[in-house]
């Protein structure tokens, strides 16, 4: 993996920065020298990134936010994808809200995001998009029928996007995290850790890090032919599926 400082301030922007995963690569690749703006829904993002509240579920706010982005750092050349929720229920007991509510933040959400990054991305002939799936989008996973959905509908989303834009130099390619340890994953009761923890080879769960720095990987100016790619980054969990 490439660790070498990116020189060029070039713009990236984050959703989902304000806590867990998404604040860490927010912070990885402000200290790899990226100018990274961070959309959240309370605002909040950790130091060095610029903050901005933003419901990406909603096309009218995400282009307020990228036209504030654009008039105040330039056009957005790095996209990470990574805000997400879950409405964990069985299929029978859920509800349509569980349904819909996830299927708007996690994938409607993501398209929204993409959809208004791209065009800047095409002018510019470059272009860095990544998206943040799940393990559990091959795998299933009890209790979230909603959840992996979306996941599962990111892989299709990012593999189109990579074969439209690839010949524009815009790269987009999703990263599969494992079982990471983030307030996500906190309100799991220790019965659900432990099985999880059984299912990995590593036998650890995943640091926000471990996502980080892969997304760093990825978005560098030198990953310019790796497109459509699922990296698993998952302790091994989903080998196989
Ligand atoms: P988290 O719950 O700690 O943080 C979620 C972030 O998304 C927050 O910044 C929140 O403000 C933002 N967000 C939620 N709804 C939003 C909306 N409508 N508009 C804008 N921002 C919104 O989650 P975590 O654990 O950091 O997960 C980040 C991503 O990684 C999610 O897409 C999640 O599905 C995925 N993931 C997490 C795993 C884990 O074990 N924690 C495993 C696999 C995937």
């Amino acid at each position: 993996m490439n660790n070498a400082t990116n020189t060029s301030g070039r713009v990236a922007l984050v959703t989902g920065a304000s806590r867990g995963i998404g604040a860490a690569i927010g912070t990885t690749l402000v200290e790899r020298g990226y100018r990274v703006i961070g959309l959240s829904s309370s605002g909040k993002a950790p130091g060095g990134v610029m903050a901005l509240a933003c419901d990406v579920a909603d096309p009218v706010a995400v282009d307020a936010a990228f036209a504030r982005v654009e008039k105040e750092l330039g056009p957005v050349e790095v996209l990470v994808a990574n805000a997400g929720i879950t409405r964990d229920c069985l299929l029978m007991r859920m509800g349509d809200e569980d349904w819909s509510q996830v299927l708007d933040v996690n994938l409607t959400g993501a398209f929204n995001v993409i959809r208004r990054a791209s065009r800047p991305m095409v002018k510019a002939r470059f272009g860095r998009i990544v998206v943040i799936s799940s393990v559990v989008a091959t795998m299933g996973s009890i209790g979230q029928v909603n959840y992996a959905s979306t996941k599962a509908g990111l892989i299709g989303m990012a593999r189109s996007v990579a074969r439209e834009l690839g010949g524009r130099g815009i790269t987009c390619n999703v990263i599969a995290p494992g079982f990471i340890a983030t307030d996500m994953t906190e309100i799991l009761d220790e019965k659900m850790r432990t099985e999880y923890l059984a299912k990995v080879p590593v036998g650890r769960m995943g640091e926000v890090g471990d996502i980080a720095r892969a997304v760093a990987f990825l978005v560098d100016d030198e990953s310019g032919y790796i497109t459509g790619a699922v990296l698993p980054v998952d302790g091994g969990m989903g080998m196989g599926d």
